[in-house]
C-alpha cells in the first residue's frame, strides 16, 4: 500500500504518483480528515519515521523561511528537509513543484521568501555535496530529474542512505538500479497518470494545480522517451 504526503497542500492533496493512501498538512485551519495542521516552518512534520512512499510539495518551498531567529537561529528550511528524509522509505521519492530562479514570478509575491535556483537542491541536499549538511541537513537525495515548465523548477530525488553517501560504488549501483527501475516502472506510472491528468481535465477549471498535474505527466513522458 503506497502512501504518499502533499506538504502545504491547501484544501486538497495532490497524488501524482497514484499511490493508494494520501495525507496532507496545511497551516490552514479548515482541514479535511486526511489533513493535518502544522507549521512546517517551526513544527516537524506531525507523521512516523519511514512511513511515506512520496513526499510532494507544490507551491509551496518557497513559503518557508530559510532562518528564523525567535526565540533561537534556526535554518528552517534545512530542518525541513530533514523532516522530509525522516518520514520518507529508504528509496523513498521527494517532488518539489517550485517558482524558481531566474523568474520574476519567483520574487513577485510578496510570501516567497525561499527562492530556488536549479543548483539548490542538487548542491545542498544531493548525495554527491550534501553542502547544507554544515547547516544540519543529515539526509542525503539523489537528483533523479529537474525541469522548467514556465515560471516552476520540478524537481524530483530519491532518498539514499546517508551512510553511504559519500561511496561511489554505491552510488554507481544506486544510479543503474534507478534507470532500471525507471524503464520497468515508467509505463505503468505513465499510464496511471495519464488518466488520472485525464480525469482532472475534465473536473477541474484551468488553474495552476492542473498545470503541475499536467507537467508531471509530460516530464514522464519526456523520460520514457528518453529511456526507450
Ligand atoms: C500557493 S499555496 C499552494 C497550495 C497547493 N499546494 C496547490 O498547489 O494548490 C501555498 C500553501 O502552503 C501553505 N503554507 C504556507 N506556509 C506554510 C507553513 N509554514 N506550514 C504549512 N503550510 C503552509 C498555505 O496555507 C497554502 O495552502
Amino acid at each position: 500500500m503506497a502512501k504518499t504526503l502533499d506538504l502545504g497542500c491547501g484544501s486538497v492533496p495532490k497524488n501524482p504518483f497514484n499511490a493508494d493512501e494520501f495525507y496532507g498538512i496545511d497551516i490552514r485551519e479548515d482541514l479535511q480528515n486526511n489533513i493535518r495542521q502544522a507549521d512546517l516552518a517551526i513544527e516537524p512534520i506531525p507523521f512516523e519515521n519511514e512511513l511515506f512512499d512520496f513526499v510532494t510539495a507544490y507551491d509551496f518551498i518557497e513559503h518557508i523561511p530559510r532562518i528564523a531567529y525567535i526565540p533561537h537561529q534556526r535554518n528552517c528550511f534545512v530542518e525541513l528537509m530533514n523532516e522530509v528524509y525522516r518520514v520518507l522509505k529508504n528509496d523513498g521519492y521527494f517532488l518539489s513543484c517550485t517558482p524558481a530562479f531566474p523568474r520574476a514570478e519567483a520574487f513577485q509575491d510578496p510570501t516567497h521568501v525561499n527562492i530556488i535556483t536549479k543548483r539548490t537542491f542538487p548542491c545542498y541536499f544531493g548525495w554527491r555535496s550534501r553542502w547544507a549538511s554544515m547547516y544540519g541537513f543529515n539526509g542525503a537525495f539523489l537528483v533523479i530529474m529537474q525541469e522548467w515548465h514556465g515560471q516552476h523548477l520540478l524537481t524530483i530525488m530519491k532518498k539514499v542512505d546517508v551512510r553511504k553517501a559519500y561511496d561511489a560504488a554505491y552510488a554507481r549501483e544506486a544510479t543503474i538500479e534507478l534507470k532500471a527501475k525507471l524503464r520497468k516502472g515508467n509505463i505503468d506510472l505513465l499510464k496511471k497518470n495519464l488518466a488520472f491528468i485525464c480525469v482532472a481535465f475534465q473536473k477541474m477549471p484551468f488553474s495552476a494545480s492542473f498545470n503541475c498535474f499536467f507537467n508531471v505527466g509530460g516530464v514522464l513522458y519526456n523520460t520514457l522517451k528518453t529511456e526507450y
